[in-house]
């Protein structure tokens, strides 16, 4: 089954050396006056290490849903030419480049966009600093067209495909949640109805972009009261079909977001020294946040493989590709999900941090699973930093 893995495949047109894909992964180069420089670098990096596609670490459609300085962003045609040098740079090392598009709704960061976040429901999401206020219709209609927009841009700029980030209780998870949007009208209650969002989306992108590979992440679980289940979460895959969506990633959590990058023990010593909203804070600020952080990331159940259960019952119930995130770290678990049918690729993101050729060292033998220890300090310092692995040690441990 090894040679099923590395064999070609082909996902919604786009031709892959293999079914280990680059999840998207926020690469913190955002502010940098040469990010499409530094992209280029790393992704070129990733596809001569043999990663079969790249997702890129989200890019913001509209400046108001912007939930770090050093996001992405897709909002103006402006960009077009500096990811059209990201993408010709790759195109040689054949490695199939899918930009992300997201909004952060009501979890974007007021200190960063400059205005009130936005949600679909009046809501204090955790760990934001303050209570997102109800979109209104307008604003809905507003951000429809910055999503098709940014996906005629991606078009535009020589992307391979475009992925919906429709997880990880962002702006359009926060939609498809039943927790997280308690709308009563037209965009919420049925499931069609908060749905809605994200086929207007897609109906209004395929007008200009054709059968371009539209990808959707969706998160199938959360731990949220009332929030997300999996027999809602295949409703919802169904839908993503219907919508003529290519293909759903399946990733989990909403609000309680802790768990999609779950891991034993809470990342402490790095947010109170790495996360920007703690950077310079007093030591009494520091001792509170420090007593506080283990409710806001507690420990969730499995630590490997945790979404593979939920792949495969959305892959039973639709007939378009389906990858799996979440916790795969080695090369017979990859094998086993393919096999099986749980899965048609998997896809990993902390493994490519601490190892970007992760793909070439699985291929060739030289290694049966990836180093990474889940510390999630590299998630914690991408906030303010380039991404980099920190291995569990900061800074000045090293
Ligand atoms: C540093 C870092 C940045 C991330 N950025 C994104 C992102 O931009 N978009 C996204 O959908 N998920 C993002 N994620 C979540 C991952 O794509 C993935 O779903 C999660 O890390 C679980 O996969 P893993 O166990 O292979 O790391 C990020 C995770 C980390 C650790
Ligand atoms: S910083 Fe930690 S979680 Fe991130 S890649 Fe490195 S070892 Fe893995």
């Amino acid at each position: 089954m090894r040679m099923r893995v590395f064999e070609t495949a082909t996902l919604a047109g786009m031709r892959l050396a293999n079914r280990i894909i680059r999840s998207a992964t926020h690469e913190g180069l955002g502010d940098r006056e040469d990010f499409a420089a530094r992209l280029a670098e790393r992704y070129i990096r990733l596809a001569q290490g043999g990663a079969g596609a790249i997702i890129t670490g989200y890019a913001g459609v509209s400046r108001d849903g912007r939930a770090w300085p050093n996001m992405l962003m897709i909002d103006d045609d402006d960009y077009i030419s500096a990811y059209r040098r990201v993408t010709e740079a790759v195109k040689p090392y054949g490695a199939p480049l899918v930009l992300q598009l997201a909004h952060a709704g009501g979890r974007a960061e007021p200190a960063v966009t400059g205005e009130e976040a936005k949600a679909p429901s009046r809501r204090r999401y955790k760990g934001a600093a303050t209570t997102a206020r109800e979109l209104t219709e307008g604003e809905i209609e507003r951000i429809i067209a910055a999503f098709a927009q940014g996906i005629s841009r991606a078009w535009r700029s020589g992307f391979d495909g475009a992925q919906l980030h429709a997880a990880h209780g962002y702006l359009l998870a926060q939609f498809l949640s039943p927790a997280l949007n308690r709308r009563r009208d037209r965009w919420g209650g049925s499931a069609e109805n908060r749905f809605r969002i994200v086929r207007e989306i897609v109906d209004r992108a395929r007008q200009t972009v054709g059968d371009f590979p539209l990808l959707a992440k969706l998160s199938a679980y959360d731990y949220d009261d009332g929030g997300m289940r999996l027999e809602e979460a295949v409703n919802l895959a169904g839908l993503c079909r219907e919508a003529s969506l290519n293909a759903i990633e399946v990733s989990c959590g909403n609000d309680n977001w802790f768990c999609v990058v779950r891991s034993r023990q809470v990342p402490v010593a790095a947010i109170l020294e790495l996360a920007p909203a703690l950077r310079g804070a007093s030591w009494l600020k520091k001792k509170v946040a420090a007593l506080l952080l283990p409710r806001l990331f507690p420990t969730y159940g499995e630590q490997e493989n945790y979404n593979v259960a939920a792949a495969a019952a959305i892959k039973a119930a639709v007939d378009i590709p389906v990858l799996v995130v979440g916790g795969i770290r080695r090369l017979d678990a990859i094998e086993g999900i393919i096999a099986a049918g749980q899965a048609d690729y998997v896809s990993l993101c902390r493994p490519f941090v601490i190892e970007p050729d992760i793909v070439a060292r699985l291929r060739d033998g030289r290694q049966e699973g990836s180093r990474c220890i889940n510390c999630n300090y590299c998630l914690i310092g991408v906030g303010a930093n380039p991404l980099q692995c920190y291995y569990g040690r900061l800074p000045g441990q090293r």
